[in-house]
């Protein structure tokens, strides 16, 4: 089977994992430091903090902006579930918007025609790591939160996604672009903030708490004593995900390189298949991080199937949020989320994938619609 995701590791992610497990060091310590220092110089941060996944990154984001209670967060439903789940359980109430059909982003009208007197902040996405056009949304003047988990590599204007609006998170789940298994990141514009989220991560304790826990021994009279800052939940990344990170960040411009080489391929091959719609390149002067190929065609479902026949897996990233029940939002439109829905197909992309596999998907797709 061809998988839709999927990531490359090797032998120096192999040995710096092995190398934790030696040192019996396997849960938070020194490679996390090493991991957000190497990163923040790689993709020019100038904050940063790993945490153990996106999704928690996106509550922690919410919770950094300190909205007032019952607040309402306008964001996608063309996204993940967590951006949703973080706004919830950060004590907020969602408010979703339509997406633009051809870049699959929000657009400051979409986000514009939900503003009522409730709304505190915005969350925007850059789905499958294309820059969402950020100034005419900064304008508006709400705090924002973006969604870099498909964005590692992106940039808007020179910029890195993630670092353009108040606070960006990014995910290392298994199947991202740069992986570390499970983990996520954040940054954000006010460098106290992220002071804050490194205190956070670990239940709410200040790093004192943590240096006099595992290296202050002795040195301090009742060294076992916390200094608890707020109330929060624990979300530290571990030693062996961080130096899988280290790794990756040697390899990431390979990763990328050939995701952008499939990419490539499939606009050539794919652009001329009658009815199919390939996805949006980045505007000039951005930059894409290729982590979905989502393209829009007739007979969606029969195509999925079919492909499905053919070993080849693909998926619909993503259902859209507003036609779950659970958000009680099923009874608004948002007609480009809809057509999404119902014509919106991610094909494999990812850098395992080999040129016969790439070829393959190509030639079955265009067998499917018997073109040429
Ligand atoms: C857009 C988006 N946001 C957030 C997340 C959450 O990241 P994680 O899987 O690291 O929790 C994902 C994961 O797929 C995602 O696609």
């Amino acid at each position: 089977m061809i998988s839709v995701f999927g990531s490359l590791v090797g032998e120096e992610e192999i040995a710096n994992v092995a190398a934790c497990m030696r040192s019996q060091w396997m849960g938070f310590g020194k490679n996390v430091d090493l991991f957000e220092n190497k990163y923040m110089e790689k993709f020019g941060l100038k904050t940063f903090a790993m945490v153990d996944s996106g999704s928690n990154a996106l509550f922690m984001a919410v919770k950094l902006l300190e909205l007032p209670p019952n607040s309402e967060v306008i964001l996608p439903s063309f996204t993940w579930v967590s951006c949703a789940q973080a706004v919830i359980l950060a004590g907020h109430r969602p408010v979703f918007c339509d997406v633009d059909l051809t870049t699959m982003n929000v657009r400051r009208e979409d986000i514009e025609s939900k503003i009522t007197e409730k709304t505190a902040a915005i969350m925007v996405v850059h789905y499958a790591g294309l820059a969402v056009d950020m100034d005419p949304i900064l304008d508006i003047g709400l705090p924002v939160i973006e969604d870099a988990a498909h964005a590692v590599d992106s940039t808007y204007k020179g910029q890195p996604c993630g670092t353009i609006g108040d606070v960006g998170i990014f995910s290392y789940d298994a199947v991202k672009n740069l992986t570390v298994g499970e983990g996520g990141g954040i940054t954000a514009r006010r460098s106290e903030r992220i002071e804050r989220a490194k205190v956070m991560r670990y239940c709410g304790i200040g790093k004192s708490g943590f240096d006099s826990a595992v290296s202050n021994a002795g040195t301090k009279a009742n060294w076992w004593e916390y200094c608890i800052q707020e109330p929060f939940i624990k979300m530290l990344p571990t030693n062996m995900a961080a130096g899988i990170g280290i790794a990756q960040l040697d390899r990431i411009d390979d990763l990328q390189a050939r995701r952008n080489e499939i990419w490539n391929n499939y606009q050539k091959e794919l652009s001329t298949v009658p009815g199919l719609i390939t996805p949006a390149e980045a505007e000039s002067g951005n930059k894409h991080s290729y982590f979905t190929y989502c393209i829009r065609v007739p007979k969606r479902n029969e195509l999925a199937h079919y492909l499905l026949g053919e070993q080849i897996y693909t998926t619909l990233r993503y259902h859209p949020l507003h036609l779950n029940a659970l958000y009680g939002q099923m009874d608004i439109r948002l007609p480009n989320s809809e057509q999404l829905n119902s014509d919106a197909l991610s094909i494999p992309i990812h850098p395992r994938m080999t040129d016969m596999e790439v070829e393959k998907v190509v030639n079955k797709i265009i067998t499917f619609y018997n073109y040429k």
